[in-house]
């Protein structure tokens, strides 16, 4: 390889393409991991095998890489495996960068038109027996779940009509049913949503589809035991401008921010729409029905965080602006017709929101998530955004109480997972990576979830750098083996 990756954020310091595969057994640990800890948290991160064709490209372009971290009997084992998608095969062969900008095929080399240009480097999720890799404008990749080696894409035995699956998808814990969506289902730029539930088994039950009232960057959702909530936020798409190679997102605050709510084992025909003005948010803490209200959780913001799409819009966000986010809980009154809904204020600003898995869907009382705490340390680069999160909050959602730890060293903080315990009471882990600026190498970080606060219980450390991270989960040993 003779080109280089460009000199911005996205490719320098802690965000510089790793590109290793890798298996380390038994890593250093320092502290007390609990032999309780049995599972496997499994990450999914964007590591580019090739500089970006056009010289430019986001973070968020990186060809999926698979991590994951096998706790058992105290230790942790670590394997690493690109996710071997058409895209990475189409450049290993030859030998450079083929795809141009984000999530628009018009931009590509010729030789690889009509190519699945997905990247599956968003979540891994685990259902059905199977391991997925998921990004939204695509289908999932199913791996191995043992040896992470691909096996390829995944559309339920060619049931799934839809063209894409979010990367966020909902797990009923009760029945076992796994919920999800797509947006731009029957192709670019369009307004077709696919609302879709695949069984305990793994396989696909219901796919129903609507329409947004316009193109929107739908990157979660939430379900609760009796709706399903769709947000739409305006950060939109037009088919012309993306033809014409331009960019696929950019953000319109002049449009409203609507979100749908069905009855989530009922027909999109039942659909109630609510709006506000514009804002943006990209991950949801938690929603849940308490009689005739509907509650959402999550952290909001003006704009959509991502610099390439900000710079796309001609947005220039100010200090004030900054610090307009926060953590917030909207609250539906399904038996009132119209479209407002009230909003009440949680917390400071954040994201990465997490839960333990019993909690989803239902009336809960803890939250974990992440935030920049100026007072922890300056900004440091890393992950999509540019700045990466220094601090973790553990938050009653009922009280707004909030516990929180952030390093002493100059440190950023990768998405952190929960892990439950099977002691009685016990509130579970936390894990996380911590990117470690001084060293430019990798710990994981493990914390007693309930205190957190007193920092982590046990440490891993990694003899290499890990890219950020978009998001992991945690799979126990009963559910793997
Ligand atoms: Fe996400």
């Amino acid at each position: 390889m003779t080109t280089k990756f460009p000199d911005t954020f996205d490719y320098a310091g802690f965000n510089a393409p790793m590109r290793v595969e890798c298996d380390i057994y038994d890593l250093v640990i320092e502290g007390n991991l609990p032999k309780e800890i049995d599972g496997v948290w499994y990450r999914t991160v964007p590591d580019p095998q090739y500089p970006p064709m056009l010289g430019h490209d986001t973070y968020l372009s990186g060809d999926g890489m698979i991590s994951a971290f096998k706790f058992e009997d105290g230790h942790i084992d670590f394997k690493m495996r690109y996710v071997m998608t058409d895209r990475v095969k189409a450049e290993r062969k030859a030998r450079r960068g083929l795809f141009g900008l984000y999530r628009n095929p018009y931009t590509d080399d010729p030789s690889v038109r009509g190519i699945n240009r997905c990247v599956n480097n968003t979540t891994p999720v685990f259902h059905g027996g199977r391991l997925l890799a998921l990004k939204e404008d695509g289908l999932a990749v199913e791996l191995d779940p043992h040896t992470l080696e691909t096996k390829g894409v995944f559309n339920y035995g060619g049931k799934l009509r839809s063209q894409t699956m979010t990367a966020h998808t909902r797990l009923d814990e009760d029945s076992g049913d796994l919920y999800f969506f797509g947006y731009e289902a029957s192709g670019l730029a369009t307004r077709d949503v696919s609302y879709c539930v695949a069984n305990r088994e793994g396989q696909l039950v219901k796919e129903e589809w609507f329409q947004v009232p316009y193109v929107s960057l739908m990157h979660d959702f939430a379900v609760t035991k009796e709706h399903a909530i769709f947000p739409v936020f305006p950060t939109t798409a037009d088919l012309g401008r993306i033809k014409a190679g331009g960019v696929h997102w950019v953000c319109d605050p002049d449009l409203d921010t609507y979100v749908g709510i069905m009855p989530r084992d009922g027909g999109v025909k039942d659909m109630h729409w609510f709006r506000r003005p514009a804002c943006s948010a990209f991950h949801f803490m938690n929603a849940y029905t308490e009689g005739k209200f509907v509650h959402l959780d999550f952290g909001v913001s003006k704009f959509a965080p991502f610099p390439f799409i900000q710079e796309a819009s001609h947005i220039h966000p100010t200090p004030e602006d900054m610090r307009s986010g926060r953590v917030v809980r909207w609250t539906f009154d399904m038996s009132k017709p119209g479209e407002k809904f009230e909003e009440y204020n949680l917390a400071p600003a954040g994201d990465f929101p997490r839960i333990a898995m019993d909690d989803h869907m239902k009336d809960y009382s803890i939250g974990y998530y992440e935030r920049f705490d100026p007072e922890a340390g300056p900004p440091l680069v890393a992950g999509p955004v540019g700045a990466g999160f220094n601090t973790l909050s553990r938050l009653e959602v009922k009280s707004g109480k909030l516990k929180s730890w952030h390093s002493n060293r100059p440190v950023t903080i990768q998405e952190e997972v929960h892990i439950p315990s099977k002691i009685p009471g016990h509130e579970g882990y936390l894990a996380l990576v911590a990117d470690l600026h001084d060293t430019q190498l990798s710990d994981v970080l493990v914390f007693e979830a309930e205190h957190l606060d007193k920092g982590p219980i046990a440490t891993a450390h990694l003899p290499l750098r890990l890219r950020n991270q978009v998001h992991g989960n945690w799979v126990t040993a009963e559910e793997l083996f």
